[in-house]
């Protein structure tokens, strides 16, 4: 469902250039859930970006499904991140001025299923709520629902756990899995170690590639 094949990213940061990716490969199938982990500034997110056609590499070949990311426009882009990529953000991009479950509307999923989908992870009498009146963890809450509405087929997820208790954090690895379960690949950036336990691959960024892990 994703190939990453040989993805080089250096940034022109405003200090000199800082290579994020020298040569990341990693190919996902769909119903897999793998986790991403590596130690902070060492890709994870960039790869991600990438993977989500929201980042143009250097160098590399990324493939969702049989398209090829490298030969789309930006519309293109944003059209097949539309049909099939859910995303969850590091920081969790919610719009302010929409309430929370319009906010869990935008990923294209109906307004019942996405109001059980919210009470679901705790969030039914917050539905009304905009982002600015949520804590962290209730805001990427409101996310993940949002990312996984509309049944994506690939599902990029950038420590969506980062910000929750233990109860939330199994609650919202129970919705990633519920994906994968459901067809979908699913690849997330995480330290979290409950959530390396509950994947079915562990890779790991080191010096810009992405490593298999043995469990
Ligand atoms: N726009 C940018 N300009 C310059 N450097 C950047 C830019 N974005 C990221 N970087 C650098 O690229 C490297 C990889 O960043 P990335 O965000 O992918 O790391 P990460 O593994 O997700 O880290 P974390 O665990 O802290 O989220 C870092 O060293 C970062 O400082
Ligand atoms: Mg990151």
């Amino acid at each position: 469902m994703l190939l990453l094949a040989g993805i080089a990213k250096t940034f022109r940061g405003r200090t000199g250039p800082v290579r994020a990716l020298a040569g990341a490969s990693l190919e996902l199938t769909s119903g897999c859930l793998a986790v991403l982990a590596g130690a902070s500034g060492s890709g994870k997110s960039t790869l991600l970006h990438i993977a989500a056609g929201l980042l143009r590499p250097d160098a590399g070949t990324i493939r969702v499904d049989t398209r090829d990311l490298g030969s789309l426009g930006e519309s293109g882009r944003a059209a097949l991140r539309r049909q099939m990529i859910g995303i969850v953000f590091q920081r969790a991009h919610l719009l302010p001025y929409l309430d929370v479950l319009a906010n869990a509307c935008v990923g294209g999923g109906g307004a019942d299923a996405v109001r059980q989908a919210l009470s679901g992870i705790g969030l039914g009498d917050r539905l009304r709520h905009r982002p600015g009146e949520l804590s962290a963890g209730e805001c990427q809450r409101v996310a993940l629902v949002r990312a996984l509405a509309g049944a994506p087929r690939l599902v990029l997820a950038d420590e969506p756990t980062a910000n929750l208790d233990p109860d939330n954090a199994r609650l919202v690895i129970g919705m990633l899995r519920a994906a994968a379960a459901g067809g979908a690949a699913v690849l997330i950036a995480s330290h979290d170690p409950t959530l390396h336990a509950a994947a079915d691959r562990r890779l790991r960024m080191r010096d810009g590639a992405a490593h298999e892990e043995s469990r």
